[in-house]
C-alpha cells in the first residue's frame, strides 16, 4: 500500500518543534510519511500556538486557506483529515469544533500520541475527536521509540508545564502543572537520538531548570545531575537547556558551567522587567537586585558565558520611569542575545484583567529603543570573538557555493567555507568578522 502522506505545520516555540516530531514519529508506524506539499497530504496537522498575539484567529485563518485549498481540491475523491494539536487546541478545542466544521481531530500537548488511532477512527467512522485531558506520563509512556534520522541538533523535552503562574503567562494554564520525565527514560531517548545522527542535545522545558525528575533509585535528580549523567553518553558532544527561570538557578547548575565540558556556555534567563513594582505585578518572584545576582554567580563560576534573555515592554501600567529600569538592567548585564515582545494580552490571565493597558505607539516606541542596545550588545558580543578559535557545529549548508552554517559554543551563527563532509561535525574554525547577527570564519588548519 503506498504510504500516506502528513502534512505538519509547527507554530511558536522548540516545545513544539520538538512535539511535531515525536507527532511524526507516532504516525509513522500507521503507514505515514512526512511531505512538504501541503496539497498532497493526506492528514494535516497544525501545531498551535498561543504565547502571543492573536493566536486563535491565526489558526482560523490558516484553517480558511486549507478549506479553500481542499475546495480546489475536490476533484480528488479523497478527503483530507485535519488536526489541530498544541496549545490553542488545548484552551480553544470544544470551541474550534464548534466553529470549524472541517477539523476532524483535536489533540492538546498531552494526548497528541492519540492522534494515530483518532485519524484512524476519523478515516474509518468519520468520527469527530477531542482529546485534551490525559496526563504527560501516560504520553510519555505511549510514544514510540525515536525513529527517524535526525539532525546534528536534536532537541529533548525533559520537563514540561509551569506552575509558576507569571500574571501575563498562559502556559500554566495550556500545558498545565510542571511535570518532569524519568533519568533512565531521558538517558534512553538521548542514546537513541545519537544513534540517529545526533551529536548535539538540546534540553528543553518550559522551566527546565526546575527539572525534578525521578533518578534510577526513585531518588529525585536535578537538572545539573541529569546533565552531568547525559554528558558521559558516548557521542553525546555537546549539551544545552533552555528556559530557565532565575527563581530555579540552583548552585548546582551554575557549577556545571565551571567544570563540564560538554555543557555549553550560553544560558537564557529570561528577566522580563526591570522595575520591582512591575516584576512583583508579573508574579516573576524575584527582583531586578537578585536578577543581577544570579548574573554575578554565573560569570563568577564561568566568566566567558553568553547570556541570553526575554524581554516583555508595556505591561499594564509600566511608567516611562520603569521602562528606563529594563534598559538600566539590560546595560548593567550586557546581553550576548536577546528576544523582546510587546505585551500582549491572553485571555483568562490576571493580567489581561489590569484596566491600565499602555497604547501601542507607546509599546512600539519602547520596544524600538530596547531594541537598539540590545543588538548593540549582539554585535558587541560577536565582535570581540574576532580572532578567537571556536568550535562549530555545521548544521545546514549556506546560499553560496561551499559554505556551511553551524553554531559556535555560543549559539552565534557561524558562517564558513567548508566541505560538504563536514556537516554533521564539530570543527575548529577561526572567526575573521562579525555582525549584530552573524560570525564569519574560516576553517582552521587553512
Ligand atoms: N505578552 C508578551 N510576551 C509574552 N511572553 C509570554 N507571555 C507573553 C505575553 N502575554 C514572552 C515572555 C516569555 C516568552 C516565551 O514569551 O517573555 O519568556
Ligand atoms: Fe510563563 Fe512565567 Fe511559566 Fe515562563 S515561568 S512559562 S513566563 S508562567
Amino acid at each position: 500500500m503506498p504510504a500516506k502522506k502528513v502534512f505538519i505545520k509547527t507554530f511558536g516555540c522548540q516545545m513544539n518543534v520538538y512535539d511535531s516530531e515525536r507527532i511524526l514519529e507516532a504516525l509513522v508506524p500507521s503507514g505515514f510519511e512526512e511531505t512538504s506539499q501541503i496539497t498532497n497530504a493526506d492528514l494535516i496537522v497544525l501545531n498551535t500556538c498561543n504565547i502571543r498575539e492573536k493566536a486563535v484567529e491565526k489558526v482560523y485563518s490558516e484553517l480558511g486557506r486549507i478549506r479553500k485549498m481542499c475546495d480546489l481540491d475536490s476533484n480528488r475523491s479523497k478527503k483530507k483529515t485535519i488536526a489541530i494539536a498544541g496549545c490553542v487546541a488545548q484552551a480553544e478545542g470544544n470551541e474550534i469544533v464548534s466553529r470549524a466544521p472541517c477539523v476532524d481531530v483535536i489533540v492538546g500537548p498531552k494526548s497528541y500520541h492519540m492522534l494515530p488511532s483518532l485519524v484512524a477512527r476519523s478515516e474509518l467512522h468519520g468520527r469527530r475527536s477531542v482529546q485534551i485531558d490525559l496526563t504527560y506520563e501516560e504520553k510519555f509512556d505511549a510514544l514510540p521509540k525515536r525513529n527517524l534520522a535526525h539532525k546534528a541538533s536534536a532537541f529533548l523535552t525533559v520537563q514540561e508545564g509551569c506552575d509558576k503562574f507569571c500574571t501575563f503567562c498562559v502556559v500554566p494554564y495550556t500545558r498545565g502543572m510542571e511535570y518532569s520525565r524519568p533519568v533512565e527514560q531521558l538517558v534512553n531517548e538521548a542514546k537513541s537520538l545519537i544513534k540517529l545522527g545526533s551529536c548535539e542535545i538540546i534540553l528543553l522545558g518550559q522551566n527546565v531548570n526546575a527539572y525534578n525528575g525521578k533518578g534510577p533509585y526513585g531518588n529525585t535528580w536535578s537538572l545539573a545531575q541529569l546533565i552531568d549523567t547525559l554528558s558521559k553518553i558516548d557521542g553525546v558532544k555537546r549539551l544545552r537547556y533552555t528556559t530557565s527561570h532565575p527563581r530555579d538557578m540552583s548552585d548546582d547548575l551554575i557549577q556545571s558551567h565551571s567544570y563540564n565540558k560538554k555543557l555549553m556556555p550560553y544560558i537564557h534567563l529570561p528577566f522580563q522587567a526591570g522595575s520591582n513594582r512591575i516584576l512583583k505585578a508579573m508574579n516573576r518572584g524575584h527582583t531586578s537586585k537578585e536578577y543581577l545576582q544570579i548574573i554575578d554567580r554565573i560569570r563568577f563560576a564561568n566568566p566567558e558565558i553568553a547570556i541570553s534573555t526575554d524581554i516583555i515592554v508595556g505591561f499594564p501600567g509600566e511608567t516611562a520611569a520603569e521602562f528606563d529600569e529594563t534598559l538600566s538592567v539590560v546595560e548593567k548585564v550586557g546581553f550576548a542575545q536577546a528576544f523582546s515582545f510587546k505585551y500582549s494580552p491572553r485571555p483568562g490571565t490576571p493580567a489581561s484583567e489590569i484596566s491600565d493597558h499602555i497604547n501601542e505607539t507607546e509599546k512600539t516606541s519602547r520596544l524600538h529603543a530596547l531594541q537598539s542596545i540590545l543588538k548593540e550588545q549582539q554585535e558587541l558580543f560577536n565582535k570581540r570573538c574576532i580572532g578567537k578559535t571556536l568550535s562549530v557545529l555545521f548544521e545546514r549548508k549556506g546560499r553560496d557555493s561551499n559554505q556551511l552554517i553551524g553554531r559556535s559554543p555560543y549559539l552565534q551563527q557561524v558562517y564558513a567555507v567548508a566541505p560538504d563532509r563536514m556537516l554533521g561535525c564539530i570543527v575548529q574554525v577561526k572567526i575573521i568578522s562579525a555582525t549584530s547577527g552573524s560570525l564569519f570564519a574560516v576553517l582552521q588548519d587553512e
